[in-house]
Order: structure tokens, then C-alpha cells, then sequence
């Protein structure tokens, strides 16, 4: 089916120069395109929305510093069954647990500093996607 899903490639992903390693992996997948592209530092306001599922746990105040701690790139991924492929290609949260050939599990090894983030539903994706990209 196809859908869209928004992708962040997280401050530590362009301090590393990641960018186009982790992008070149999402754009290789078949029947996938770039919808949707923008490098940015994200502000309070625009986080505090991103992440307010998390308010009030202990990892939110250090992740909402990090995310603020350096340009992001934000983008629109569409085509077949992208939410879940993108989240698989990513691997899980905490890089120790994702395994060898995703971005985390090759590239990452705490779970804040995991390089990229991905759309968990089509609910969520259509909510974060209004967020960064309004005008979509
Ligand atoms: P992300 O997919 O952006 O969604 C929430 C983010 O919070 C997650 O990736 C991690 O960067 C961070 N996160 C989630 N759980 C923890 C945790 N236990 N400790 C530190 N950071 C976390």
C-alpha cells in the first residue's frame, strides 16, 4: 500500500556526516521517492509538538536538548509500505538492540543519539508530516 511517512535524521547524523549514507539507503529501496526535503534547527515549539507524547519521562529534557543541539534534516518518504520499511531499515530504538545492517546497528550506539527517527503509523505519520511540512 502505498503511504507516506516523515524522517528525521537527527543532529548527530549531520555532526557525523551521515546524511548521505543514511539517505542513500532510503532512496535504493524500490518504489521509494523523496516526496519532501529541508535541512533545519528545530525550535522548542516545534519539538514540544513532535515529541509531547513523551512529556513528563525521564529521557525527554536531555532528548529535546539534543534534538535543538544542531541542523536536522526532515523529510518526506513515500511509496509501498514505507512507515514499517523505513522503521525496519532503521532498527531498533536502542542501537545495542537493532541489529547489523539497519542505520543504528551499523552506525549508532546509545539510544539518544539513534540518527534517525521514522513515522510508527499512518496516524502518526500525517500528524508529524503537518508539523514540519504544513504546506503537504
Ligand atoms: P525517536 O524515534 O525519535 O522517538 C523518541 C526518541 O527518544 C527516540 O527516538 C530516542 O532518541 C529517545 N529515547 C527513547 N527512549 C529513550 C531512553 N530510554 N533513553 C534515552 N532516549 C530515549
Amino acid at each position: 500500500m502505498p503511504q507516506r511517512t516523515l524522517v528525521l535524521l537527527k543532529p548527530d547524523a549531520t555532526r557525523r556526516g551521515l546524511i548521505g549514507e543514511i539517505i542513500s539507503r532510503i532512496e535504493r529501496k524500490a518504489g521509494w521517492t523523496l516526496a519532501a526535503m529541508e535541512l533545519r534547527t528545530l525550535d522548542t515549539a516545534t519539538l514540544e509538538r513532535h515529541y509531547g507524547e513523551h512529556l513528563g519521562k525521564p529521557f525527554y529534557e536531555p532528548l529535546m536538548e539534543f534534538m535543538a543541539s544542531g541542523p536536522v534534516v526532515a523529510l518526506i518518504v513515500q511509496g509501498e509500505s514505507v512507515i514499517e520499511g523505513v522503521r525496519a531499515l532503521a532498527g531498533k530504538t536502542n542501537p545495542l538492540e537493532a541489529g547489523p545492517g539497519t542505520i543504528r546497528g551499523d552506525f549508532a550506539t546509545i539510544t539518544r543519539e539513534n540518527l534517525i527517527h521514522a513515522s510508527d503509523s499512518e496516524e502518526s505519520a500525517e500528524r508529524e508530516i503537518a508539523i514540519f511540512f504544513p504546506k503537504s
